[in-house]
């Protein structure tokens, strides 16, 4: 019998697809869940051929740098790679993938929760009726912000931007704006009626709802700040299910506080999964723990992706979602 590659998967992954695994590889579980120390993931290094982590696991040029290495291929659990040091996996020549595609709908839906929640004041609502505070309907209560027919400015245009528009445009006859350099498919553009601005700062004045949809980079971090949500208009939301530190927090709960704009609504934060302690006790906010991703069909999908790609690694092929 050949012998089998050894995988050290970092966090527990769904049932299916660790089979899989198990069944094709010398796979390491963690079967208790618990993120692993950097000393760990450093021993991992020497003794594995492929490091399975996740969008959680900091996978810093200190582990990816290990002396005696044997992994050759890191298969990240997520489309998001911001914790990978991926310049260090270039100079160690190590090969990074990544799981996009498959959570683009699901990652939008999650999008579409936080706006209308937001807006509607969802969370606020759920809890009115659990602490049993809700005396009845009348025509002053609770009233939010409508969002069907509204302007939704987007940030980035890529997968899940689009299925946003999609979703914000057919169903609920949004105006799609958006801010992308790197953005040039004029069929999209017509598919969603959409206007691309010349300028972040264009689509900040002028959408009723701002959703971030960029990576988390040296240029986009604090990209939302005092400054940046100033141009927003006051009744204006935030949505961000893309990476926490591309708003800075403390700037947004000021601005929230000082009614600079209506409320936001967040999947993601810049420290996770620590919470700024005062966001929590704001009212204008809907806030969810990074489940963009987070159904039973899509983290199956994203574990699938994760095993094609080491296995088509193994096998001397180019594996699909090669990142470098
Ligand atoms: C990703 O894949 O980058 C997401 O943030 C996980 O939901």
């Amino acid at each position: 019998m050949t012998e089998k590659f050894k995988i050290l998967v970092t966090r527990k992954w769904p049932k299916k697809v660790e089979e899989k695994l198990l069944t094709t590889f010398d796979t390491t579980l963690n079967v208790e869940d618990r993120p692993l120390s950097e000393a760990e993931l450093v021993e991992g290094m020497k003794s594995y051929d492929a490091l399975l982590p996740t969008v959680t696991d900091p996978i810093t040029d200190k582990i990816i740098s290990t002396s005696n290495k044997k992994v050759k291929i890191i298969g990240n659990f997520g489309v998001g790679f911001n914790n990978i040091d991926i310049d260090s996996a270039k100079r160690n020549s190590i090969v990074v993938t990544n799981t996009p595609e498959v959570l683009t709908d699901c990652t939008a839906d999650i999008a579409m929760l936080l706006m209308l929640g937001v807006a509607r004041r969802g969370s606020e609502g759920e809890f009115h009726v659990r602490k049993k505070e809700w005396t009845g309907w009348r025509p002053t209560h609770m009233m939010g912000t409508k969002v069907t027919g509204k302007t939704l400015g987007l940030i980035g245009m890529g997968r899940i931007a689009q299925a946003m528009a999609h979703k914000s445009h057919f169903g609920f006859n949004m105006k799609i704006i958006f801010f992308d350099p790197y953005f040039d498919n004029d069929e999209v553009v017509k598919k969603f009626q959409a206007t691309k601005l010349n300028s972040i700062d264009e689509v900040l004045s002028q959408a009723d709802f701002v959703s971030l949809h960029c990576p988390s980079t040296k240029e986009t971090k604090g990209l939302i700040n005092k400054e940046t949500i100033s141009k927003m208009k006051k009744s204006a939301y935030l949505i961000n299910t893309a990476r926490g530190d591309i708003v800075n927090e403390n700037d947004l709960v000021e601005a929230l506080k000082e009614e600079m704009i209506m409320g936001a609504g967040l999947d993601v934060y810049e420290k996770e999964p620590s919470v700024h302690k005062n966001l929590v006790q704001l009212k204008n906010v809907f806030l969810l723990p990074h489940l963009g991703s987070a159904t039973i069909e899509t983290r199956e999908a994203m574990g699938m992706r994760v095993f094609e790609n080491i296995q088509a690694f193994f096998n001397n092929k180019e594996p699909i979602d090669r990142v470098v």
